[in-house]
């Protein structure tokens, strides 16, 4: 097949082990910066190009955009995808689930569990919004932060108070959520492939902190999900529509909550935690799909049996 990865930088970690999934098991392999696509839309004609060429015939597109690209990368993705190209999370479903807020009321839909969150605009219902979570400690997130940045605890109710003044002033969106404790500052990442879940870690905040992710100092470890946890987390990504998903979850004694469902997931941190070749993983989903929809053309077509 022919694989397009779209990312802004060929020497990320993830970047890298996707490249060389794809190549060991024979494909056609091209790192493409998202922001050096460009394309031309007409009625049932769709073009890209790339640095002055055309890009044409690719089979699967592996998206891995990040945050601050979210706009224009996903219109070249959606671009491929009316190109024909397969891509396990399709351009709306990227979009879907850098909202956070979106991505709850969704999983909440389904009945999935996820700590109390509560949103609202207007600054004199601040204090029954406030009212609505509970007791302190409460926990203001952006919507759209990433890699716990913009997450920030609030001890108080008053502390609550001004970080959500300090973010409309910003003309910021953001979720208060209720602060579970009982997580002792320790998340799960289910890394979901498909249907299923293809390896997990543990993240254990540093000292001081109550945010695991690994770029705000987390330890990761390897960690067996219960049934209920795997399950919870293949059902997240299959409600918001992602093949590839890194989902969020916090131990409570409710059950799993899903805190966020990534498009991006990191490949690193969840690699060597749990020894897992993930980049395989989601190069053998493409190559299935691509099979299946009957739009490939595998390098090694398969020899039917001369017996
Ligand atoms: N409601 C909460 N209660 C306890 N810890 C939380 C809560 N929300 C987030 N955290 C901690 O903060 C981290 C970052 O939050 P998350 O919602 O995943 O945002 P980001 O997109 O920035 O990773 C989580 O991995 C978790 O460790
Ligand atoms: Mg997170």
């Amino acid at each position: 097949m022919k694989i397009a990865i779209l990312s802004r930088n060929p020497r990320l970690y993830s970047t890298q082990r996707l490249v060389e999934a794809a190549r060991a098991r024979g494909h056609t392999v091209r790192v493409l910066d998202p922001l050096r696509c460009y394309m031309a839309i007409a009625p049932g004609a769709f073009r890209l190009r790339y640095k002055g060429r055309e890009l044409s015939g690719v089979d699967a597109v592996i998206p891995r955009i990040g945050a601050s690209v979210t706009f224009y990368g996903t219109a070249v993705l959606r671009q491929f995808e009316l190109m024909g190209a397969y891509s396990p999370n399709p351009s709306d479903a990227i979009l879907r689930a850098r909202d956070k807020l979106r991505c709850h009321q969704m999983l909440a839909g389904e009945g999935l569990g996820l700590p109390l969150t509560v949103f609202g605009d207007n600054p004199d219902d601040t204090e029954d919004l406030i009212g609505l979570l509970g007791k302190p400690p409460h926990v203001v997130k952006l919507n759209e932060g990433a890699q716990g940045n913009g997450v920030v605890l609030a001890e108080t109710a008053s502390a609550s108070r001004s970080l959500i003044e300090a973010f409309r002033g910003l003309y910021a969106n953001f979720v208060v959520q209720e602060f579970v404790a009982e997580a002792g500052g320790a998340d799960l990442r289910a890394f979901v492939v498909g249907d299923r879940v293809v390896a997990a870690m543990k993240r254990q905040a540093g000292e001081g902190e109550f945010r695991a992710n690994l770029h705000r100092g987390g330890r990761a470890s390897p960690v067996r999900l219960s049934e209920v946890e795997t399950e919870t987390a293949v059902r997240a990504a299959r409600i918001m529509g992602l093949g590839v998903a890194g989902v969020d979850m916090l131990r409570s004694k409710r059950g799993p909550l899903v805190l966020e469902v990534n498009s991006s997931p990191g490949l690193e941190g969840i690699e060597a935690a749990s020894g897992v070749d993930v980049a395989s993983a989601i190069v053998s989903l493409a190559e299935a799909r691509v099979l299946e929809a009957g739009r490939g053309r595998p390098r090694r077509p398969r020899r039917k049996h001369r017996a």
